[in-house]
């Protein structure tokens, strides 16, 4: 992996990262793609529940860096549950453990061990204030912890140098509900706390911009079967994942988008390590949808700035899935 194996002290990287990821199958590619990139230096993973429960979370990321050999990077745990209403996490999106559920030794307490005291919200904030200006937060999951930054400190935003998101949509088409995307769903409160309150400069792949820049399967194939234990772990854990089964399903994403392979989270990361990944996008105001059983967690555009709102967001639109492509190989490419 070009990035690991040049991987230098803080002075020499020219991007300084910290991921907040609620890590299933897709935010532990995502993460293998920063880890590889050169000239980037994660300075701490925060977990949030989402796709699995918080403490699985943590233990998936350590999991994550040990086979990437990047466990001196911290991992910190974060909030167990949404701003509002006790959410329980999602359990199918990538089995119970997020993961896959084909994993051995869930023997948490050799996981529990690893990660520090230090909530993820106080931790995230310690590390932006040691590098104001030049930290790229990069959101995977639920917006919770970013929520209760910016609440603890008004000020957290302006210390970031900007602000990469997947979740969210633009069509008014979702996953999680006919129009809505999980991360926001599963804390609408908390997306739309950071979509007001997250001044900084924001990029948003939403989930219909990354269903319509899908992969083949003939790639997927091609990136799992690389003879590395990177790639060997990929295949595991999406093994036994109805997520990367072939049969046509009868998800929202099958019927409007058709079959093929979504590493949703990666987006956000590729086009936060290399801006040239994404190759339009729509810069205008967005609100999240608080009410309603379907429009809750909803995300809506609004070119036209009928709100009057002072804050416009970057929507991202078209994608080079060529370099996209190579920036995944690259990332299971650890012998
Ligand atoms: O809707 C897709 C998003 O929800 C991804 O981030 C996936 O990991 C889950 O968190
Ligand atoms: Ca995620």
């Amino acid at each position: 992996m070009s990035g690991v194996e040049g991987f230098h002290p803080s002075s020499m990287a020219h991007k300084m990262l910290i991921i907040d990821t609620d890590c299933g199958i897709d935010d532990a590619l995502a993460i293998m793609v920063a880890l590889a990139a050169p000239n980037v230096k994660v300075l701490g993973i925060t977990c949030c529940f989402g796709n699995t429960d918080v403490d699985n979370v943590c233990q998936n990321v350590l999991r994550v860096l040990s086979v990437c050999e990047q466990t001196q990077i911290p991992v910190f745990k974060g909030s167990a549950g949404s701003l509002v209403g006790a959410v329980k996490p999602y359990k199918d999106h990538f089995g119970t453990d997020g993961l896959g559920d084909v994993l051995e030794d869930r023997n948490s307490d050799i996981w529990e061990r690893q990660i520090p005291k230090e909530h993820a919200v106080h931790a995230m904030l310690r590390l932006v204030k040691e590098n104001q200006g030049e930290v790229s937060l990069i959101a995977l999951g639920p917006l919770t912890n970013l929520a209760l930054a910016v609440r603890l400190d008004p000020t957290f935003p302006q210390k970031l140098k900007d602000l990469y998101i997947m979740g969210g949509n633009m069509e008014g088409m979702g996953n999680m509900t006919p129009c809505a995307e999980f991360n926001f769903r599963m804390d609408a409160e908390s997306a739309y706390i950071v979509l007001e309150e997250y001044t900084c400069t924001t990029h948003i792949a939403t989930w219909e911009f990354t269903c319509r820049n899908k992969l083949s399967w003939e790639v997927f194939d091609k990136l799992v079967n690389q003879d590395t234990s990177a790639a060997r772990f990929m295949k595991k854990i999406t093994s036994k994942c109805w997520a990367f089964s072939r049969e046509f399903g009868i998800s929202n994403r099958d019927v409007l988008f058709g079959q093929g392979f979504v590493p949703y989270d990666a987006f956000a990361v590729a086009a936060c390590v290399d801006r040239s990944v994404i190759t339009e996008s729509l810069e205008c105001a967005v609100r999240v949808e608080m009410q309603g059983e379907l429009g809750r967690g909803m995300m809506v555009l609004d070119p036209a700035n009928i709100m009057k709102k002072g804050h416009y967001v970057f929507v991202m639109k078209t994608c080079d899935l060529t370099k996209f492509s190579s920036m995944l190989t690259a990332s299971l490419q650890l012998e």
